[in-house]
């Protein structure tokens, strides 16, 4: 996830343009860039970290005086974030800049092509690519729009683009597929951008742009073309009333909700370049010449712990690697028996919690192999790792961690399956359903939040009295019985306990009365009779029960919630969004600080 703006109008662009990228840092904060034309030379500036660094170098350049510019704050997704990846990239002749949001799938193959007709590359970046391309494009039709719409016509993947040429000062074009472009419309200036604040100040007047259009502004003008046809499409102008901070959360009252709305976007990113849909083959590049471990071992904390725990069972079943779960706080305390020949999988969404650090540390020294699955690129866990794959869900601002912990089981999901490939023992059914399956999930879950929040606004406003949850899960279902316990009480400050169902009859069953309410995850799973009998002895005690379940199962309870299922443990990704909407909606009809709860921290740098 990063930010694009884009200017043409009266005022000097590259202040127009900072202003925006400010207000766009909570999609990235790695590198920054900016391009403008002055004096018929296309001048791109950079600088690797945040925006302030960029500031700096600006400070230092005189006379800004284009009245038109671009600019990019980049959250890396391919290659580091250093100053030669950062954004705007251009052409060998530099006839084109270009900024980007989002993924070029095939940018290995076309490197490779534009490589051998001579182009030298100076980044990693798939965006790189594109720009190079486009270039090309544009020596071959001498016009921008044709250039732009045949480039775009090569590649693959989700992009929002924003490009300027050095011999038409003044004229920017943009398109979109899969990632967010907005237009604003002004008086005498025209804007370009992946999100409204960026250039709120200026205009409420906005143009949304679908996928497979493209844009073309200049200070006084706007028009909008179908990319392949460059046919011209009717758009209409909206007038927006949000306020700045409003506009940032995209319209959604927290970042919370926003960011668990955010998950089928999450995944098609996950997957993204990482599945062969032909084949039905995991393709984790960043493990290349890496054998499948022969045992594992999972380190993390907090909601990346639950998600770890998870993935066990798929590593086991899928992979058939032996693999145990730590919480990294105890482990990192422990003598652990770790040595040469084991792997150690780190999770971290910020790759800065210390105790997953100390324990990743202490595994390395050991003599262990590390791998990373962290979100934060360029974060400690990934430098310290000898391995990270990234999660790309975009910064996640919200304390309560949501759309993270979908990227991790997405990425566990391929982790199970790329090892279990290559050790030939993924059974046949995981083979032939497991990618269909993750490709409809985006779809699926689209549709499904809207319902998921009102049917979740509706059981938190029964339940607000209560003081207490018991979250029952079995198999894969335990862990995100723990998640949705730990949601509750982060934000709502409900105490909750997640426990294994079969466990209840061990203790926790002493503790039903009709004030101590069940959930319950039910899915239509071979478990599914187990649970349907714990559930049971829960209403037998005169407990009340919320089942996630699917319709007509049968179960007795309270307050069924019906839950569509997909093929096997991949129903997983639609009971998340349950648990996270019901502990949201309570939290916030309780008037919580959804998005800061009291005594928390985004992220636990300390131990
Ligand atoms: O950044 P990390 O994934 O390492 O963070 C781990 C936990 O601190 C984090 O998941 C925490 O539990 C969240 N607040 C849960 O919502």
């Amino acid at each position: 996830m990063c930010g694009i703006i884009g200017y043409s109008g009266h005022r000097p662009a590259v202040p127009v343009v900072m202003e925006g990228l400010g207000r766009l840092e909570y999609r990235g904060y790695d590198s920054a860039g900016v391009a403008y034309v002055q004096r018929g030379q296309l001048i791109v500036l950079r600088a690797e970290g945040k925006l302030s660094n960029l500031a700096r170098k600006l400070e230092e350049t005189p006379s800004l005086t284009a009245t038109s510019g671009m600019g990019h704050t980049r959250w890396a997704t391919h290659g580091l974030p250093v100053e030669r990846n950062a954004h705007p990239h251009q052409d060998q002749q530099g006839s084109v800049a270009l900024v980007h949001n989002g993924i070029i799938e095939n940018y290995q193959e076309l490197r490779e092509e534009l490589e051998a007709q001579g182009v030298a590359f100076s980044s990693e970046t798939d965006t790189e690519v594109l720009a190079q391309l486009l270039g090309r494009c544009l020596a071959e039709t001498g016009s921008l729009d044709k250039a732009l719409s045949m480039a775009l016509g090569r590649v693959d993947g989700s992009y929002a683009v924003c490009v300027v040429s050095r011999d038409h000062p003044g004229v920017l074009y943009a398109a979109r597929k899969s990632s967010p472009l907005v237009m604003g419309v002004g008086v005498g200036e025209n804007f370009l951008a992946s999100d409204i604040p960026a250039f709120l100040p200026y205009t409420r007047d906005v143009v949304f742009l679908e996928d497979g259009e493209m844009a073309r502004i200049d200070a006084n003008s706007w028009q909008v073309l179908d990319v392949a046809t460059l046919a011209p499409v009717t758009k209409e102008i909206k007038h927006i009333t949000w306020d700045v901070q409003a506009a940032q959360k995209g319209g959604y009252k927290h970042f919370m909700l926003k960011e668990i709305f955010e998950q089928p976007r999450v995944i098609t990113d996950c997957l993204a370049g990482r599945v062969d849909r032909r084949t039905g083959r995991a393709n984790l590049s960043e493990l290349d010449g890496l054998a499948p471990p022969e045992r594992l071992t999972i380190l993390a904390c907090g909601t990346s712990y639950h998600a770890g725990l998870w993935g066990m069972y798929l590593l086991e079943s899928w992979a058939r690697i032996p693999t145990r779960v730590e919480i990294a706080s105890e482990y990192r305390y422990r003598d652990p028996i770790v040595g040469p020949g084991d792997t150690v999988l780190a999770i971290s969404q910020s790759g800065e919690t210390a105790d997953t650090l100390a324990g990743m540390r202490l595994a390395r020294e050991r003599g262990a192999t590390v791998i990373g699955l962290c979100n934060v690129v360029g974060s400690t866990v990934s430098r310290e790792s000898d391995r990270v794959v990234y999660t790309q869900a975009g910064p996640e601002m919200s304390v309560a961690s949501t759309k993270a912990m979908c990227s991790q089981l997405t990425l566990l999901t391929l982790l199970a399956l790329h090892w279990g490939q290559q050790k030939g023992v993924l059974p046949a059914e995981a083979t032939a359903h497991c990618v269909k399956t993750m490709e409809s999930l985006p779809g699926i879950l689209e549709a499904e939040l809207p319902r998921m929040r009102s049917r979740a606004g509706e059981l938190s406003r029964a339940y607000s009295d209560a003081t207490s949850f018991l979250y029952l899960g079995r198999g894969q279902c335990f862990p995100l019985a723990l998640e949705g316990a730990l949601k509750l009480k982060e934000i709502s400050y409900i105490h909750a306990e997640g426990y294994a169902s079969g466990e209840m009859k061990h203790g926790p069953i002493a503790l039903i009365d009709p004030k101590f309410p069940t959930f319950a995850l039910a899915p239509r799973d071979e478990l599914f009779p187990k649970v349907k009998s714990n559930l049971e002895e829960v209403r037998a005690r005169g407990g009340k029960v919320i089942a996630l379940t699917r319709a007509g199962s049968g179960l007795q309870a309270d307050h069924e919630w019906e839950c569509p299922e997909v093929w096997g443990p991949l129903s997983t990704f639609l009971l998340l969004p349950a648990l996270q909407l019901f502990a949201y909606e309570m939290a916030d009809y309780l008037g919580k600080d959804v998005d800061q709860p009291r005594n928390l921290a985004k992220s636990v740098t300390v131990e």
